[in-house]
C-alpha cells in the first residue's frame, strides 16, 4: 500500500508559558495527506491551524508525536538531513510583505529558492525566473521591482512563485488570501488551484472562510482547542455537520436564509484559554447541547455514515453522537 504523503500521529505543541505553566496549542493531532490531495482546515482564531502548518513543515520543534513523509519518520530529522525534503514540503504566508526580503528585486527573491534547492546555472535561474513568473500569472516587468511597487496580490504571486520553484509536493497555505483585498482574492485561489492541477501538489488549506474551503478542498479537518473534532470529505461535512462546533461555525457563516434548513447553533463566550483547558470534551464549556457527562470525558471519535459514493471516512468526536439526530436536520443545506 502506498503511505500517505504526510501523516501526523498524536502530534503535540507546547509552548512555555508565563507563572511556568505550558500552552498547548497543538494537543494529539492525527491525521494524513494523500499524493495530490486537498485539504482544509478550518477552527476558530487560537485553536493552533498555523501552529500545525508550521510542526508540518518542519519549521517548529515537535513537543510529542510523530511526523512520517513518504512514510519515512522525518519528525527529529536534523537540518542536514531535512534539506533535500525542504524543497518537497513548502508553505506559503497569511502576509505577503512580512515574507519577502525588501531589499530584493522580485526576480532575486525568486530565484533564492533555485540556487537552494537546484544545481541550476545563473542562466538556467534567469530562464527559470521567467518560466515562474509566466505560471503565476506575474508581468515580466514586476521581476526587476522591489516589493514596495507591488500590489499585495502580485506580492502573494511570488510568494507563491517561491514556494513552487522547488516543485514541492505539499504546500501549506496559512490564510493565502485574507490579507488581500476581496477583489484579488479569486485570481488567488484561481491560481492555487491552476497549480495544484498542472503539478499534482497536495493541498494544505488553511482558512477562516469555510466557503473558500468549500470550494477548494476534497476533505475537511475541524481543530478546536488542538483537537480534530471532526474530519471528513468536504462534501459530507457540509451536508452533514456532525459535531456542535462545526455546527456552531457553520451558522456563523450561513446566510440569513429561511430556507436553509440547518439547525443553527450559538457557541456560548469565546474560545477558552489553552493553559486553563476545560475537562472532558474540550468543547463542553460553550457547547449548546451539552450535559453532565460531557465535561467527565474525552469523547472518541465514531464514523458518521456517508452516502455510497463517498468511501472517505466521516468521524467526529462528540459523545452526542449516538442521539445525533435530534440536532442534524434531514435536508441538506443549501448556500
Ligand atoms: N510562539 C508561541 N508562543 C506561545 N504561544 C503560542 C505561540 N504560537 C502560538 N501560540 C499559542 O498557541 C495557540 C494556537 O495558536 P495558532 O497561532 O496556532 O492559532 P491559529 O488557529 O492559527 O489562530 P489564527 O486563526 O488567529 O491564526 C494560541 O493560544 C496561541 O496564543
Ligand atoms: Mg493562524
Amino acid at each position: 500500500m502506498i503511505p500517505p504523503l504526510i501523516e501526523l500521529k498524536a502530534l503535540v505543541k507546547k509552548f512555555p508559558a508565563q507563572g511556568g505553566k505550558d500552552v498547548t496549542a497543538v494537543d494529539g493531532v492525527s491525521l494524513a495527506i494523500h499524493a495530490g490531495e486537498s485539504v482544509g482546515l478550518v477552527g476558530e482564531s487560537g485553536s493552533g491551524k498555523s501552529t500545525l502548518g508550521l510542526l508540518m513543515t518542519r519549521l517548529l520543534p515537535v513537543s510529542d508525536g510523530h511526523i512520517f513523509f513518504d512514510g519515512a519518520d522525518i519528525t527529529h530529522l536534523p537540518d542536514g538531513q531535512m534539506r533535500p525534503l525542504r524543497s518537497d514540503i513548502q508553505i506559503v504566508f497569511q502576509d505577503p510583505w512580512g515574507a519577502l526580503n525588501p531589499r530584493m528585486t522580485v526576480g532575486r527573491s525568486m530565484a533564492e529558492p533555485l540556487l537552494l534547492h537546484t544545481t541550476m546555472t545563473g542562466t538556467q535561474r534567469q530562464q527559470a525566473v521567467k518560466a515562474l513568473a509566466d505560471q503565476v500569472h506575474l508581468p515580466q516587468a514586476t521581476l526587476n521591482r522591489f516589493p514596495h511597487e507591488l500590489s499585495g496580490g502580485q506580492l502573494q504571486r511570488v510568494s507563491i512563485a517561491r514556494a513552487i520553484a522547488s516543485k514541492p509536493r505539499l504546500l501549506v497555505l496559512d490564510e493565502p488570501t485574507s490579507s488581500l483585498d476581496l477583489s484579488v482574492r479569486a485570481g488567488i485561489l484561481d491560481l492555487l488551484n491552476g497549480i495544484r492541477k498542472d503539478t499534482g501538489v497536495a493541498l494544505l488549506l488553511i482558512s477562516h472562510d469555510l466557503e473558500t474551503v468549500e470550494l477548494m478542498t476534497d476533505r475537511l479537518v475541524v481543530l478546536y482547542l488542538g483537537k480534530v473534532v471532526e474530519e471528513g470529505p468536504t462534501q459530507s461535512i457540509f451536508a452533514q455537520p456532525a459535531h456542535p462546533y462545526t455546527q456552531t461555525l457553520m451558522s456563523a457563516n450561513l446566510p440569513p436564509d429561511p430556507r436553509v434548513k440547518l439547525n443553527r447553533l450559538t457557541a456560548f463566550g469565546e474560545i477558552p484559554s489553552p493553559i486553563n483547558l476545560p475537562t472532558g470534551c474540550l468543547f463542553s464549556s460553550r457547547c449548546p447541547l451539552s450535559r453532565p457527562e460531557c465535561t467527565e470525558k474525552f469523547p472518541a471519535y465514531s464514523e458518521i455514515q456517508g452516502q455510497d459514493d463517498m468511501p472517505d471516512q466521516h468521524l467526529v468526536a462528540c459523545n452526542r453522537v449516538p442521539d445525533a439526530s435530534n440536532w442534524l436536520t434531514a435536508a441538506p443545506h443549501t448556500h
